[in-house]
């Protein structure tokens, strides 16, 4: 694993787009694995002004993000959907064809995760952006998951809706359920890159650095992946000087 510590999250912001842009230099035709949350906005904010600076384009590249709630329509406000138009696609050339997004509906929910795996197969990823919930999880593979699983619907932990519950009006609104890619696709991609900021992701990092690589830490996974970087600011990476 490759750790980089800033001294903050436009820092992390900064270290993570220029790894994007990089690559979308030298492969315009990149084949991206997106992430939601509040740890990527400051990348996706500099992916837009580096695009409306035409540094980058996105005319040939396709996105495949992580995972989607279950529940709520893909109109709603906190919908992956929603969040990746607004963050990100609406700003940018990229071809609508060229957006994947788990759907979800739920009347053909594991229909719809077969297709999404067999598309992800298809289109093996260049790099895989991540964040990590507090509990470790990445995607929405919670504690718990195997590690051998491929796309999947997955109930959402306590921890998670209750951290995510900051998005939505209520925890009652908060999705029991999601779609999500398997830890086998996620370390599938031929790179992959994490950002965590802040001191509530401190024991989780700690554990996906230094301890066991175990289900009930999907994160710790990571250490087996041969091109894995990962980018904290010093309240993320507090705990790491414990070993
Ligand atoms: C969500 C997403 C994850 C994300 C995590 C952390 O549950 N499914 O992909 O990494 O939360 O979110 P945040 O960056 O807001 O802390």
């Amino acid at each position: 694993m490759n750790i980089i510590i800033c001294r903050d999250y436009s820092e992390i912001s900064d270290q993570a787009a220029q790894k994007v842009i990089t690559l979308l230099k030298s492969n315009p035709y990149a084949k991206l694995g997106l992430a939601t949350g509040s740890s990527p906005i400051g990348l996706y904010e500099r992916l837009v002004k580096a695009y409306r600076l035409k540094e980058i384009s996105f005319k040939d590249v396709m996105t495949f993000n992580l995972d989607e709630y279950v529940g709520i329509p893909r109109s709603h406000s906190q919908s992956y959907y929603s969040f990746m138009n607004e963050h990100l696609f609406k700003h940018i050339d990229i071809q609508l064809a060229n957006i994947h997004i788990p759907d979800n509906d739920i009347e053909r929910i594991d229909e719809i995760a077969k297709e999404y795996n067999r598309l992800l197969k298809k289109n093996p990823l260049d790099l895989q952006v991540l964040g990590i919930g507090s509990n470790g999880h990445i995607g929405f593979n919670e504690p718990g998951t195997p590690l051998g699983n491929e796309t999947f619907v997955v109930t959402l932990d306590e921890r998670t809706r209750k951290d995510n519950s900051r998005f939505f009006g209520s925890l009652d609104d908060v999705p029991k359920y999601a779609i999500t890619m398997g830890i086998k696709n996620i370390m599938r991609a031929k790179e992959l890159l994490l950002i965590a900021s802040g001191i509530e992701k401190a024991e989780a990092v700690h554990q996906m650095i230094y301890g066991d690589v175990t289900s009930q830490l999907p994160a710790s996974i990571l250490q087996l992946h041969p091109n894995c970087t990962i980018i904290l600011d010093e309240p993320a990476a507090s705990k790491l000087k414990e070993k």
